[in-house]
């Protein structure tokens, strides 16, 4: 059976677990650093199997050495930000982190696809990329897919309609610059334009890009964990089952848009073995101005890691 290791037993990390035992695709080993947590996580996730009806392998673990040979690692473990902590702390905090962790996938899992939720998440993604070694194939970053997912949930809700016939896409880094894409927008193909007022879109644009910190504010010491968790699940279901996903994610752009040198979020396909294809979609001038912006951003925080040593 196929092996999931996901780093990182909080709430984020423990809804990816979670939603991929339901799905029975991979065995899943969850870590965590505190001891006894990803085991106690494990158990109770076991424990709900013969209630809902699933009987995935689930294990937890306190050392990283457990990610032997797992096809898929996810990191999820990091910092969040506390009062008081800048931006630069956090990112300083949870490279060391994420450069760690790194570490050990590349020794004891050197064939995997790493994919990347801890924040800032742009930036997470090209310290994974840099401490694996790893090629541009098998480090991905999931943040597109739940900036996405907000955007249509915002939509659905507005027209009172069921959000599964929804589809958005937004691209660039995950932060306040990123890009919803108002033409890549639908329900069931009809363009949202055809459906909202331009006021009605704007507004939805703005929620999306807010979106993370709009659920902060009600949670108060938490950040969202049901939407990312998905999201990281169903990237890994693309991964390990071939069933391939046209969506956003971070990726190293390579030229694409005139972007290079930085990961970003742009429209890829996700299939076996981690990212199939960038996309090279025709964007409208504010996009791709906003795109090459919200690039440019995220690798303003690359430069200021990389100065730091
Ligand atoms: C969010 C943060 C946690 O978007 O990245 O919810």
């Amino acid at each position: 059976m196929r092996k999931v290791s996901v780093i990182g037993a909080g709430n984020v990390g423990s809804t990816v677990a979670n939603e991929l035992a339901r799905r029975e695709i991979a065995q899943v080993c969850l870590v965590d650093v505190v001891e006894g947590f990803a085991q106690g996580k494990a158990l109770d996730m076991a424990q709900a199997g013969p209630i809902l009806g699933y009987g995935a392998l689930l294990s937890g673990d306190q050392s990283l050495d457990a990610v032997r040979e797992s096809d898929v690692v996810v990191i999820t473990a990091g910092a969040r930000r506390k009062p008081g902590m800048s931006r630069a702390e956090l990112l300083s905090i949870n490279a060391g982190v994420v450069a760690g962790i790194c570490r050990d996938v590349k020794k004891h899992a050197p064939a995997a696809v790493v994919i990347v939720v801890t924040n800032p998440l742009d930036v997470m993604c090209y310290v994974a990329k840099k401490s694996t070694g790893f090629p541009r194939d098998r480090v991905l970053g999931m943040a597109g897919m739940l900036d996405s997912a907000r955007m249509a949930a915002f939509v659905a809700m507005e027209l009172g309609i069921s959000p599964v016939d929804v589809r958005a896409m937004v691209l660039g880094g995950h932060g306040e610059s990123m890009v919803p894409v108002v033409d890549f927008a639908s329900v069931n193909g009809v363009p949202i334009r055809q459906l909202l007022s331009e006021e009605k879109i704007e507004a939805i644009v703005e929620r999306t890009r807010k979106g993370g910190g709009e659920i902060v504010s009600l949670l108060q010491t938490l950040s969202a964990f049901y939407a990312p968790g998905a999201g990281a699940a169903r990237m890994v279901e693309a991964v390990l089952t071939g069933r391939s996903i046209l969506v956003p994610a971070s990726v190293w752009a390579t030229g694409e848009y005139g972007i290079k040198d930085t990961f970003v979020g742009l429209p890829v396909i996700v299939g076996e073995g981690g990212l199939k294809k960038v996309l090279e979609l025709d964007l409208d001038e504010a996009a791709l101005k906003g795109l090459k912006s919200s690039a440019d951003s995220v690798r303003a925080g690359i430069d200021a890691l990389s100065s730091e040593g």
